[in-house]
């Protein structure tokens, strides 16, 4: 018979393995593809249930389809929405995301009669003032389209075919709630925000490829905290359901769970 210091050792060590790992426990950056998330941004899965603290608030809860570990088949979504994220800028505050409605396949065009604001509505995210107005007319009645061979318009049609006449317009800075003034004919009108460059080389006909890049958004007012702050005091970035805050999760003890940042040590 084993002496019982044989088997309790081993215990006692993964006893404490496992004390000095809760404070990091699951909330470590994670990868989907080439996208590194991390606090606000977390990884959860369907049907999962979310710990109390949690790794970041529940509107940051990306889903990742598709393979992982490889940058060219994996993409995240948030929490399985049409809203997929292509990158995150973490200084700036800001992520480049696409709609998947337009941005699947090569015939998104066909599709743009969407309001993308009212997409992201219930979300703490804004659509970017530095992105550009993408617009799309169709639906011309008896074909009466605009003016294409002036001004900047494309037609669209045909390239994929829809099955109806498109003519594409690059306006300027996307506002949710002022389109740009263009002559519109007898046309319906939709107009989606694309990634804007300052070197603004892209024009109308490059809508296919505009519509895959996505958009800039910002939640540089979505109240994650100041995990930075929390960081530096040697705490880690948490969300707390239970309090629907932020919250910096400090070391030593039982994980203390503050507001803002760890107590100093001076
Ligand atoms: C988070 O908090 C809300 C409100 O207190 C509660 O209804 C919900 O069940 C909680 N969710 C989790 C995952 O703890
Ligand atoms: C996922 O992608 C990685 C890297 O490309 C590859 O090594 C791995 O075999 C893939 N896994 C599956 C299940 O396809
Ligand atoms: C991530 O991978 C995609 C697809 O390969 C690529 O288009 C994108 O530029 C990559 N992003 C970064 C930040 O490397
Ligand atoms: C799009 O939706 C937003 C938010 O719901 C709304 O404020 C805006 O007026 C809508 N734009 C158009 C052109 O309908
Ligand atoms: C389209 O044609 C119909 C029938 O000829 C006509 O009544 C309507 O006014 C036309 N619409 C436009 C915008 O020209
Ligand atoms: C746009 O292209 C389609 C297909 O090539 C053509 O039938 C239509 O007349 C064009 N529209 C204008 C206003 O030139």
């Amino acid at each position: 018979m084993a002496p019982p210091a044989v088997l309790i050792l081993p215990l006692l060590a993964s006893l404490l393995l496992l004390n000095s790992n809760r404070a990091s426990a699951g909330c470590e950056p994670a990868t989907c593809g080439n996208l590194t998330v991390k606090y606000p941004f977390w990884l959860g899965a369907p049907s999962q249930s979310s710990p109390e603290p949690n790794c970041g608030p529940p509107a940051f809860e990306l889903w990742c389809a598709g393979n992982g570990t490889s940058a060219t088949s994996a993409s995240a979504s948030i929490r399985g929405s049409a809203i997929h994220v292509l990158g995150i800028d973490y200084a700036a505050r800001t992520f480049v995301a696409s709609h998947a409605r337009v941005a699947t396949g090569d015939d998104g065009v066909c599709r743009t009669d969407l309001n993308m604001s009212s997409s992201i509505a219930l979300s703490p995210f804004r659509i970017s003032t530095t992105n550009r107005a993408l617009c799309f007319l169709y639906g011309c009645e008896n074909g009466t389209g605009p003016d294409v061979a002036g001004d900047g318009f494309v037609n669209a049609t045909g390239v994929p075919d829809c099955g109806r006449a498109i003519y594409a317009y690059l306006g300027g800075g996307y506002d949710r709630d002022t389109p740009p003034a263009i002559d519109t004919g007898s046309c319906k009108y939709a107009y989606l925000p694309v990634l804007g460059s300052e070197a603004a080389t892209e024009t109308a006909a490059d809508y296919r490829r505009m519509l895959k890049a996505g958009f800039l958004m910002d939640w540089a007012g979505a109240g994650t905290g100041d995990c930075e702050a929390c960081r530096d005091s040697g705490g880690e970035c948490r969300y707390s359901n239970a309090s629907a805050a932020f919250a910096c999760l400090c070391p030593g003890g039982g994980g203390e769970l503050r507001g803002s940042t760890c107590p100093g040590d001076g």
